[in-house]
């Protein structure tokens, strides 16, 4: 229990380091939260900093999630098999409140991704892919992220790559579902307005 609860602070105090903000501050003088969508991420990165800001966001928040939940696994045993779970639950909650930056963070796609190829790789992949594909098709990141996001509890709930998911795996997979989603409502109105921007387009 006591290694439950340090390794969930862990994992909030690495999900809060706000790459987007500390990277925008200290390179470009710029918070980012404070231009283009206001988020403090990856997409949000590229669009108002350039293409370098949006792959350094990206790679260090995706660590940020695949190396907490790495970390859980080396002192997860049979009997705890939730702690890569829970922990995986806590980066992303700090990605996205963080307390190193006024509890204004991302909306937790990149650390999620990060999360989710530690703890399930072939359902990962399967997001990526379905990610790609409405990017690719779309130009809207958003839409790619939300949908990219529902693709994981699907195929865990229909164990499509024999994952062996079990009902907590299967429950921690909706949940972060619904976590991206509810991140992306105003993403979402704006899908529905016509308004949202596309990636590349300057906003
Ligand atoms: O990773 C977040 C992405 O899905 C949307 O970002 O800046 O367009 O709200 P943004």
């Amino acid at each position: 229990m006591t290694l439950m609860i340090f390794s969930t602070i862990f994992a909030y105090l690495a999900g809060s380091i706000p790459t987007a903000v500390w990277y925008g501050k200290i390179f470009h003088g710029v918070d980012v939260r404070q231009h283009g969508s206001g988020n403090a991420g990856a997409t949000n990165s590229l669009r108002t900093l350039g293409k370098k800001a949006g792959i350094i966001v990206l790679i260090v928040d995706f660590l940020k999630g695949f190396l907490a939940v790495k970390a859980a696994c080396l002192f997860s045993t049979e009997t705890d098999s939730i702690l890569p779970l829970i922990m995986g639950l806590a980066v992303i909650a700090g990605h996205i409140f963080p307390i190193f930056a006024q509890f204004r963070g991302g909306k937790g796609v990149a650390t999620a991704m990060g999360v989710l190829v530690a703890t399930f790789p072939w359902a990962a992949l399967g997001c990526m892919v379905v990610f790609m594909i409405i990017v690719f098709a779309t130009k809207y990141v958003s839409l790619g992220s939300i949908l990219g996001a529902l693709a994981f509890p699907i195929q865990l709930t229909f164990n499509l790559w024999n994952d062996y998911a079990d009902k907590y795996a299967i429950g921690f997979a909706w949940l972060i579902f619904i976590i991206l989603a509810v991140m992306h409502r105003q993403n979402i109105q704006r899908l529905l307005k016509g308004t949202e921007s596309k990636f590349g387009a300057k906003k």
